[in-house]
């Protein structure tokens, strides 16, 4: 859900997909992570946002709505650069058992 960044609640393209389908721009864009088999983990504190998220297993966004939300597309990550040596190394760097670097 991109930390709600972008105004991605209210975005125009989601929002006007999701007309088509009776369904949310946050639902428009979980279904479209889903349906790509990106593993989504929205997070909420409010009950009936929780079943909002839930609730999007009975719609199927076409093709071209699909291509569409993908050309939305930033070209980078909004958290750590996935593909610099650093953050491998910095990431291969974590021991789970290691008290030390936990703390
Ligand atoms: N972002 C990271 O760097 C990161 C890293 C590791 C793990 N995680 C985990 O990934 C999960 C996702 O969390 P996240 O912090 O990245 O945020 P997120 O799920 O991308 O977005 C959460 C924000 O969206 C709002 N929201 C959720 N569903 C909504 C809906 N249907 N309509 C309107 N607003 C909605 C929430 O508000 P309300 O709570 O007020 O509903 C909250 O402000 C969490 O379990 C987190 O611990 C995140």
């Amino acid at each position: 859900m991109a930390e709600g960044k972008h105004g991605i609640f209210t975005h125009p393209v989601l929002t006007e997909i999701g007309k088509k389908y009776g369904k949310s721009a946050a639902q428009v864009a979980l279904r479209w992570n889903a349906q790509r088999g990106v593993v989504i983990i929205p997070k909420s504190t409010h009950r009936e946002r929780m079943e909002e998220n839930m609730n999007i297993w009975d719609f199927v966004l076409s093709g071209d709505d699909m291509t569409v939300i993908s050309a939305l597309d930033l070209g980078h990550s909004e958290i750590i650069d996935h593909s610099a040596a650093e953050t491998a190394k910095w990431l291969n760097g974590w021991k789970i058992h290691d008290e030390k670097q936990r703390n």
